[in-house]
């Protein structure tokens, strides 16, 4: 099938709609990363967004919403604590789980009882949902295992001759997935970090638990609260290690172990040997988040065999560029002073 990328114009949107409604998937732009949309009641589209993504079936897919009516259509008795989040922070780069309604079949909530819902802030995204008047699954645009794509033609890279359309709405803002929470009465777990942070979280709930498969490594057998967190991801075709310490640490580790396909993945700021070939992504956490993904495709088509990066600070949304950092590495850490 031919991949048309179509800009972000009333039009193209009206007739993404139109596929969609048909049961088509489109690759959508949201403030957060590409998405690949379909309709969520409709199993046969859901089970198109798998196949395209080649994702394992237990894995479960984010629902977008247009409004506060959808939230109430889909999921079932609703916490106080979801309400405020919801209110607090829609539209924006927050998912919440909930009980799931009879509406939302199985397929879309990878067999779970429960489903993640969220109103996204992209304004195409918004007016599709509005003009499909459906809400729509979507998990991040790339073949599963790759790192999330942040422009059209990212998602152009991964899945050419797999999908009918992508809306190209230019890159996104925020540049890594939507923070996912989950309540327990009026605690918030949070599952997978993201804009969201964790203090911004302790404004609605009494505490903010941080679930274990956000920062260790969760066994592919393990029963575990986000599906999504057991699988590898994020993985560039290289060799990445993060090393964790002083800048100067940082380039005396490098310079050890320099060879033709090293790289080493700094921050701007950063002052190292013009002998280690570098590529950077950013000082602050909102500019580490922003690149990412976009440094981690970058790498690949460097043709990059061994990366060491620069680790990413834990504060606000630096969490999540922390974990999916962690992920790409495949939970190999260099410590400096071990
Ligand atoms: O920002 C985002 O969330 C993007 C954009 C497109 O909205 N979507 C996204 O979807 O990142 P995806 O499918 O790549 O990641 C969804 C994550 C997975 O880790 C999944 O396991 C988790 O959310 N998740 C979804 N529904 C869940 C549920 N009912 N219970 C627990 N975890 C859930
Ligand atoms: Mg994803």
């Amino acid at each position: 099938m031919e991949t048309r990328v179509l800009k972000s114009t009333n039009e193209n949107i009206k007739y993404c709609a139109e596929l969609i409604k048909r049961g088509e998937v489109v690759g959508i732009p949201t403030e957060t990363v590409y998405g690949l949309a379909a309709n969520a009641f409709n199993e046969n589209a859901v089970m198109k967004i798998f196949k395209a993504k080649k994702r394992p079936a237990d894995n479960p897919l984010i629902v977008h919403i247009a409004d506060m009516d959808m939230l109430r259509e889909l999921a079932e008795d609703i916490p106080d604590t979801a309400l405020e989040v919801c209110k607090k922070f829609w539209p924006g780069p927050i998912t919440v789980v909930l009980p799931k309604s009879d509406r939302i079949p199985l397929v879309t909530s990878g067999g779970l009882n429960t489903v993640g819902i969220r109103l996204p802030s992209n304004n195409v995204a918004r007016e599709l949902i509005r003009i499909c008047g459906l809400p729509l699954a979507a998990p991040s645009a790339n073949l599963s295992g790759s790192p999330s794509p942040t422009t059209a033609n990212h998602v152009f890279d991964d899945m050419n001759g797999r999908i009918p359309a992508i809306l190209d709405g230019g890159s996104c803002s925020v540049g890594v997935e939507s923070t996912v929470i989950s309540f327990e009465g009026d605690i918030i777990r949070l599952l997978r970090p993201g804009k969201i942070s964790v203090d911004d979280l302790k404004t609605v709930a009494s505490d903010v638990v941080v679930d274990k498969g956000v920062l260790e490594i969760i066994s592919n057998d393990a029963s575990v609260k986000s599906p999504g967190m057991k699988y590898k991801h994020y993985s560039p075709k290289a060799d990445v290690t993060l090393i964790s310490g002083s800048v100067e640490f940082f380039e005396q580790y490098v310079a050890k172990h320099n060879s033709a396909g090293t790289y080493a993945l700094i921050f701007d700021s950063d002052d190292i040997s013009d002998s280690i070939k570098a590529v950077r992504f950013g000082d602050s956490s909102e500019q580490q988040a922003e690149r990412i993904f976009a440094v981690l495709r970058e790498i690949d088509k460097i043709g990059a065999e061994r990366v060491y990066a620069r680790c990413p600070s834990k504060e606000g949304v630096g969490l999540a560029v922390y974990n999916r950092m962690l992920r790409a590495a495949g939970f190999k850490v260099i410590k400096e002073g071990d």
